[in-house]
């Protein structure tokens, strides 16, 4: 075929870190150059403890005994009780050959247009941006393109992938597609304000989840989209047709309440879903991260909600500048002058049940209302089912929600009640070094690591607000103001945060956060220890007496991400000439041997994002290795490992976005040769054995 003009990826203008600016607009609404919204006076990690000892060592027994009970999970591989738990309640995948240490061969950083993983290894694309899903859908063609057809085919830009086995051979892909880029996906595209309402509409139809049935490939780890039979699972949600139930104690709050639902319950859409997680009852989480970019008018919305509307970074002085999607032209109800409480519909962690297609998808306002990354769950030993989440922005916050509720095996109906009602937690950080040891470096502190202990601050339980000033409602709808009101510790950009249900210890990415002890910005702490941070770190919880229902934890930061070479990195201690550079980590995800898998975004030691995977436990702790890297302009989503530790999974997002390119003149031919698309591929073993070992 015809070479067709490549724009190199140099040529696209920076972004923030390593971001692409066309990624920046179309992503986040270019929120880096906004204010940053957390203007709160709460102090960020000040109350230094100088006893300089470590409770960690205290921990570990009993993260462990936690992590051994009453969990079962997408990666725990528990036969044994498969049989006697209802079928969609998570079987797990017959384990293979566990994966144990991992010995890869790693790949290295590299600018290939294409989807690398290691020697003795193949990968897949295992379904695209406008492949079918809904049984009768149309393929892709760009030409005849309309919201019809983009709502039956599988959307844009796949963000959290999760797979919850029906048998050994058959289970549900259930993914996010967090935005869409219009340079991209309309063939002759000129402006955002030249699309036709049909052209918005098929982007509000991109956006949203796919439920898709996938089959095994012969006795492989690869798998494809089911060819045979009724598919009656397979379906598509979307921002712009799929009705949401409000669940939870601010269902029905005056504050969510529009004209065109007046009783505050049924939303239409979810927007900006990121990464999400499967939970022990065979649901999908999935979190609306920068809702705030869809919508404009905040400076002509009423005088009271202006501030809480900025906190969440929607505009509230001037008309929105450049950047909205332009939807209000679509759908007035995207118009904030006209329909102010619209925004609070949206932020919230969103609850699928793949395996009931006709059950309306739920938004629980018990997790809160923040730029929710995603939501993964944890049963407690005490039976309670705990949520860890993040609120991906420039010096937020963590959160943890702890259910009314236990969590009782079998009973599928009583365990989707779960998240509807129980009590939510901000966490507050305080380092075990001397402050002045903590010098925006990353230099280690004397006593050798960054880390100390926490607090899980209560914000609400069921309708009582444990916030002065505000409501159990309005702490849950203006989840942000109350974190600052309680002095929450403000992080650089909690991404994804899982539990490893190996030893109970909790894992979180912070991406970056450029803006760290700039300027008047907050300073360096411990656990955000260098200033200008464009790499990134892992923060690890361990909660104390390895309750998850608990108030009190230790956490460390195990890998302080970067160039090895750079002196301000850390892997835990291991020697740093055998790791694999890694930058901006954003989602995590284990094996069943419990190492941990990070993906990246935005990579700022200029190669590809990818994926990489590394013990956390033992001598070869913090021995990081890169597993696959995705093509030119795209991150790295995902990642799912399969309970058979068979099958690695991980979302291409945004492949070929940089400034400059279109479908006419991509920057990626990623993954059919013609131009960019995103998809969802899979990786696995050659000799069929466990992934990373
Ligand atoms: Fe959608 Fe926080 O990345
Ligand atoms: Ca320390
Ligand atoms: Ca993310």
């Amino acid at each position: 075929m015809t070479e067709r003009p490549r724009l190199l990826p140099v040529l696209g203008p920076a972004g923030h870190a390593g971001r692409d600016a066309m990624t920046c607009l179309y992503r986040c609404g270019n929120a880096c150059e906004h204010p940053i919204p957390n203007r709160s006076g709460n102090p960020s990690l000040t109350d230094v403890v100088t006893t300089g000892v470590s409770r960690r060592g205290v921990m570990l027994a009993g993260a462990a005994a936690a992590g051994g009970a009453l969990v079962l999970s997408n990666i725990a591989a528990e036969p044994a009780a498969a049989a006697a738990v209802d079928p969609r309640e998570m079987m797990p995948l017959e384990p293979g050959t566990p994966a144990g240490a991992l010995s890869f061969k790693p790949i290295p950083p590299n600018k290939l247009d294409s989807l690398v993983v290691p020697n003795g290894y193949d990968s897949a694309v295992v379904i695209r941006w406008g492949d079918p899903v809904v049984p009768g859908a149309p393929g892709l063609d760009v030409t005849k393109q309309t919201a019809a057809r983009q709502s039956k085919q599988f959307g844009y830009n796949n963000d959290f992938v999760g797979v919850l086995p029906i048998n050994q051979r058959r289970a549900l892909l259930v993914v996010n597609h967090e935005y869409t880029n219009e340079e991209l996906i309309f063939p002759g595209f000129t402006s955002l304000d030249a699309m036709t309402v049909e052209q918005i509409e098929v982007a509000m139809a991109a956006h949203g989840l796919s439920v898709v049935e996938i089959e095994r490939v012969g006795d492989t780890g690869q798998w494809r989209p089911a060819t045979k039979g009724a598919l009656p699972y397979n379906k598509r949600i979307t921002a712009l047709a799929t009705r949401f139930e409000l669940t939870g104690p601010a269902a029905g709050h005056d504050l969510l309440r529009t004209a065109a639902d007046p009783r505050g319950r049924t939303v239409i859409g979810t927007l900006n879903n990121c990464s999400g997680g499967v939970t022990p009852w065979g649901t999908v989480l999935s979190g609306e991260e920068n809702f705030n970019q869809y919508f404009v008018g905040g400076d002509g919305a009423p005088e009271a909600l202006k501030p809480s509307l900025a906190r969440y970074g929607i505009p509230t002085t001037a008309r929105y500048p450049s950047g909205s999607r332009k939807w209000e032209r679509a759908q007035e109800r995207f118009d904030l002058a006209k329909h102010p409480n619209e925004a609070h519909r949206f932020g919230w962690v969103v609850e699928v049940d793949p395996f009931e297609p006709l059950a309306k998808p739920r938004k629980h306002t018990a997790l809160g209302r923040l730029k929710h990354e995603g939501a993964n769950v944890i049963v407690a030993k005490s039976g309670h089912v705990v949520a860890y989440m993040g609120d991906d922005e420039r010096f937020d916050y963590l959160y943890k929600f702890v259910s009314d509720k236990k969590y009782r095996p079998k009973d599928r109906r009583h365990n989707l009640t779960l998240l509807e009602s129980g009590t939510l937690y901000v966490a507050k950080v305080t380092g075990d070094s001397p402050a002045a040891e903590i010098d925006g470096t990353g230099k280690l502190p004397t006593d050798g690591a960054f880390d100390g202990t926490g607090q899980w601050i209560k914000l609400v339980s069921g309708d009582r607000s444990f916030v002065p000033g505000m409501t159990a409602a309005e702490v849950l709808i203006r989840t942000r103001l109350a974190g600052d009101a309680v002095g929450a510790t403000k992080m650089d950009r909690p991404e994804d945060v899982q539990p490893s249900l190996k030893t109970g210890k909790i894992y979180a990415a912070m991406t970056n956060n450029t803006n760290r002890a700039v300027g008047t910005n907050p300073g360096v702490d411990e656990a955000n220890p260098r200033s200008a941070n464009k790499h990134g770190h892992i923060f690890e919880i361990t909660e104390d007496q390895g309750d998850h229902t608990g108030t009190t934890f230790t956490w460390a930061l195990p890998i302080v991400c970067g160039d090895p070479a750079d002196p301000s990195t850390y892997f835990a201690g291991f020697d740093k000439s055998k790791v694999s550079p890694i930058s901006c980590p954003d989602n995590v995800a284990f094996d069943s041997a419990g190492n941990l898998w990070i993906s990246t975004d935005g990579n700022a030691l200029g190669s590809n994002d990818g994926l990489f995977a590394t013990p956390i436990e033992g001598s070869d702790k913090g021995h990081l290795r890169q597993f696959l890297t995705v093509p030119t302009g795209a991150e790295t989503c995902g990642p799912f490992v399969t309970g058979d530790d068979r099958s690695v999974f991980a979302a291409v997002q945004h492949p070929g976005e940089i400034t400059g390119a279109s479908q006419q003149n991509p920057a990626s031919t990623w993954p059919d040769g013609d131009f960019a698309k995103p998809a969802v591929v899979v990786s696995w073993r050659l000799d069929g054995g466990p992934v990373g070992s």
